[in-house]
């Protein structure tokens, strides 16, 4: 069958074609902009690295002996992850890992890696699968008995699920790992970002990890029921969806916390291209088509993870929150995820779902439901 008769022409290939065209002289300025590498407003730009960032970043703040900052990093067991964990660990932050079942051992190693690199590393492996209430609850409870403070909470770990599966608790797979266990896992933490905020008069910093792939969202396909449950599965659009809601999770966030004065920013970014294992589940013609058309725009995994240290760790993103950034710049979302009002649509949805599913309150705070 010829490729414009086939699906994923009109769900994938149409739709990026109509995108390029209308925004072709923003794009080539872009584009240039990227592939030089060309430093913006930050100083940084695509060829950035998580080294540069993070030792910049830290370099005017006293080493005490003790870790003096403490994250918990999801999806660092590999690729763009652990790499940001790398880097942390390597710069004296105590960085928690949580790990699924099966990769406790492949998190062990990495620990094992890292202290033998950088002596003074301090890494905490736990269990967590982001599929699963239950296992997100348990991992929070563990994390809250150890006493230690959490100034930054990096929502890194993410999916693109060739088929239509569905988790733990029934949700949409993507969708689930994406944002919904994020959610959770965020909300079961609030508390202790904010304490350790005051406490510390450390400004605390949340990072979700999103996509420019947001950008293809329609919204009148945007429906919270269909996401938990889709009619039809398209694994690019999931993979959108998801990361659209973690953008919007992080614009009304941000509300929240300006709201109450929290001392805590929460932004989203994108990392850029690079070939990790996001794109194991992609075969065939789309795995080729997207090989050529990202070939010249590939970041190394070091390049790829300076975006997110620059928004959890750089004096010059203080007090910056609901920003989505790229190439550790700040940049501009789609209209879509700058909807207010789809944002706060979401999250009580969201909060709302969780809490029926848990048959208990969320969180202590002030969910301000409407
Ligand atoms: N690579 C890119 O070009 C690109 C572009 C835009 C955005 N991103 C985003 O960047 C983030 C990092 O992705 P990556 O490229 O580094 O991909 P990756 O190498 O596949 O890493 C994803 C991580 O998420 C973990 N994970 C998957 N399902 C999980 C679950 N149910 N519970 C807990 N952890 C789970 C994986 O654990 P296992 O190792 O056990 O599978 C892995 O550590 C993702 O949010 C992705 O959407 C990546």
């Amino acid at each position: 069958m010829s490729l414009i008769y086939t699906p994923i022409w009109f769900s994938t290939i149409l739709p990026i074609l109509q995108y390029m065209v209308l925004n072709f002289v923003p794009m080539m300025k872009a584009t240039i902009r990227y592939l030089a590498g060309i430093a913006g407003p930050s100083g940084y730009g695509s060829k950035t690295t998580a080294d540069q960032v993070v030792e910049d970043s830290l370099r005017s703040m006293p080493r005490p002996s003790a870790p003096h900052l403490t994250a918990i990093v999801t999806g660092a067991t590999s690729g763009l992850g652990a790499e940001i964990a790398r880097v942390l660990a390597k710069n004296g932050v105590r960085v928690i890992i949580p790990a699924l079942y099966r990769e406790l051992g492949k998190a062990e190693e990495l620990k094992e890696n890292l202290v033998k690199e950088y002596q003074e590393a301090e890494i905490i492996i736990s269990e967590m699968d982001l599929c699963s209430f239950a296992s997100i609850q348990r991992f929070c409870s563990d994390f809250l008995s150890l006493g230690l403070p959490l100034h930054i909470l990096i929502n890194n770990a993410g999916i693109m699920s060739n088929k239509l599966k569905f988790s733990e608790d029934n949700i949409e797979q993507t969708f689930a790992t994406n944002y919904i266990g994020h959610f959770l896992l965020t909300e079961m933490l609030l508390e202790k970002i904010m304490e350790t905020a005051s406490e510390s008069g450390k400004e605390g910093r949340i990072v979700n990890v999103s996509s420019v792939a947001h950008k293809w969202v329609d919204a009148k396909n945007f429906s919270f029921d269909k996401l938990l449950n889709p009619e039809s599965y398209n694994q690019h659009r999931a993979y959108a969806q998801s990361k659209l809601a973690t953008l919007l999770h992080a614009k009304e966030l941000a509300r929240q916390f300006k709201a109450r004065k929290a001392n805590v920013t929460i932004n989203a970014v994108h990392p850029g291209a690079i070939k990790t294992g996001i794109f194991k589940d992609i075969n065939g013609i789309t795995a080729d088509f997207l090989y050529i058309m990202t070939i010249k725009f590939l970041k190394s995994t070091s390049q790829g993870a300076a975006t997110t240290c620059y928004v959890a760790l750089s004096p010059m993103t203080t007090g910056l929150s609901g920003k989505y950034f790229a190439d550790c710049n700040e940049t501009q979302c789609s209209s879509l995820a700058n909807d207010e009002t789809e944002a706060r649509k979401l999250w009580n949805q969201t909060h709302a779902f969780i809490q029926s599913r848990l048959l208990q309150p969320l969180g202590q705070h002030d969910t301000n439901l409407s």
